[in-house]
């Protein structure tokens, strides 16, 4: 009889696999000598790992969350803000759900705000995922909500009337504290048809800092790793 907890091992050493071939895969995607913009989360660590190596390629980094300017600096990478740095050319980062035509949930890892930010300085953005990631419609990952913490419960009330259930993400029963100071709240049941005017909506709740939903500015490219290699999706 298979054991479980082997066959969950290696299901999580398959997919972290899959993320170092899609965090390989972007190294291609890294101009010469500019400042690159970098996001949040495992496959994004990978992809720091990777980016150690040309490190002398690049100008410098801008960061979007504290985990990856500690790891960018330990690989001896600069990190620069982006009001010192400007222009970006790309921006590399991962996904929770990314849909064919690249609109994306992220803020898994509460790094949203400053993720959106700094994709919205890059002249490109390449999504890094495996495969798992990719689906038809955005929703089943919980929608996170970046929130002032005095309007938590007034946005949770609004998200229930957009048809979600909000719930306040918490953490050793604390609510998770943003980089920015804030808390976030995770909306499931979402059946996201038209993720450009949800966002939209969203964000136009007071209170509301930014929500996961990057549609307007969705990825220009998307490298999804599976066991039969690294698939490419643009615009
Ligand atoms: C961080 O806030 C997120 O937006 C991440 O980009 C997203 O959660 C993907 O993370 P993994 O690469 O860990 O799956």
């Amino acid at each position: 009889m298979s054991d479980p907890y082997v066959a969950r091992y290696n299901a999580h050493m398959d997919q972290n696999a899959l993320k170092l071939a899609a965090a390989k895969a972007a190294i291609a995607y890294v101009p010469i000598d500019t400042i690159i913009g970098v996001g949040s989360g495992s496959t994004v660590n990978l992809f720091i790992a990777e980016l150690a190596k040309i490190s002398h390629r690049i100008k410098a980094a801008v960061s979007s969350s504290e985990a990856s300017t500690a790891l960018l600096k330990q690989a001896n990478i600069e990190v620069m803000t982006l009001n010192d740095a400007g222009f970006l050319s790309v921006y590399i980062d991962g996904a929770d759900e990314i849909t064919p035509h690249l609109a994306m949930i992220k803020g898994g890892g509460a790094a949203l705000t400053r993720e959106k930010i700094v994709a919205a300085a890059s002249d490109k953005f390449v999504c890094i995922a495996d495969q798992s990631k990719l689906v038809d419609v955005l929703g089943a990952f919980p929608l996170p909500v970046e929130v002032i913490p005095m309007a938590r419960s007034y946005v949770a009330r609004e998200l229930v009337r957009l048809g979600g259930h909000p719930e306040w993400r918490m953490k050793d029963d604390k609510g998770v504290v943003t980089d920015n100071g804030n808390w976030i709240l995770d909306v499931h049941g979402l059946v996201i048809t038209n993720p450009v005017e949800l966002e939209s909506t969203i964000n136009q709740i007071a209170g509301v800092v930014t929500n996961g939903l990057f549609a307007r500015r969705g990825a220009d490219v998307a490298l999804l790793a599976s066991i039969d290699g690294v698939k490419t999706l643009t615009r």
